[in-house]
């Protein structure tokens, strides 16, 4: 089963991912990160910057998660942008050593598999970064993605589109298409750190780490990973029927095991 972490705030989650992370950068120079984007990973990549401060961080590689189709990638929304704000920049990676998948409709059928061969090609991702949707998306793998998919075009959920509406001036404005990595590429991740924050995220967590492992909640997939972690605050734990099993295991989990 996933570790489950539960932990006081935002920040504290924050801190636990990116004392990871930091720790993988300094023993791996040329770590590659899968990089989430939306709200969920902001405290991660805040807490990061401290903790890279005089470390070399010129050999790391990202991936980013997915990606919008047909959104200018100058779109202060596009997750071109937000990679480049809120993780390249403040953690001062190289550009050229991040990607993210190409939305742009111009080739698109081409831009999933083109993703795959540059993740093969960069050696795969060490510490794969999730966040989860209401629906139980990971990435922008909606309900019903196959376990064993790849790269590819997907079409949001009306859901999603609402969800992330808060980033967009009306919900139209919300790209109906994306291209995401597959259920199969986030599995091929050595290591899985799944974060969620709020009672919004209650159900979904539950049904992702206790619930059956079924393509209906894309989550679920973290039980097939033999290395996930999933860090919660109280109120995405609230529906998790072994929260005090969890808790207990933390408490006492040995020192030299890591995360
Ligand atoms: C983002 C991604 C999505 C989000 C999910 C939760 O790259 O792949 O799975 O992690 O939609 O979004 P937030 O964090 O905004 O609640």
């Amino acid at each position: 089963m996933a570790e489950v972490i539960i932990v006081g705030s935002r920040e504290d989650a924050g801190a636990l991912a990116a004392d990871e992370i930091a720790r993988l950068i300094r023993a791996r120079p040329d770590t590659v990160l899968g990089l989430a984007t939306g709200s969920t990973p902001l405290p991660v990549y805040r807490a990061l910057r401290p903790r890279l401060a005089g470390v070399d961080v010129s050999r790391v590689r990202g991936f980013a998660l997915d990606e919008y189709v047909g959104l200018d990638p100058e779109h202060p929304q596009s997750y071109r942008s937000v990679i480049a704000r809120e993780v390249v920049a403040p953690l001062g990676l190289d550009p050229a050593r991040v990607r993210v998948p190409n939305g742009a409709p111009d080739g698109i059928e081409h831009a999933g598999a083109d993703y795959e061969a540059a993740i093969e090609a960069a050696g795969g991702v060490d510490l794969q970064i999730l966040g989860i949707g209401t629906d139980g998306h990971i990435g922008f793998n909606e309900p019903g993605s196959s376990f064993a998919s790849l790269t590819r075009v997907k079409t949001l959920t009306r859901q999603t589109r609402e969800d992330n509406a808060r980033f967009f001036d009306d919900i139209d404005d919300v790209p109906r298409h994306c291209i995401t990595q597959g259920l199969g590429t986030i599995l091929r991740a050595r290591h899985l750190l799944l974060l969620a924050f709020g009672a919004g995220k209650a159900d979904a967590i539950a049904r992702a780490v206790e619930g059956p492992v079924t393509a209906m909640l894309p989550g679920s997939a973290v039980q097939l990973h033999p290395h996930a972690t999933v860090i919660v605050d109280e109120a995405a734990a609230g529906r998790l029927r072994l929260a005090g099993y969890y808790r207990e295991t933390w408490q006492h989990k040995p020192d030299w095991q890591g995360l």
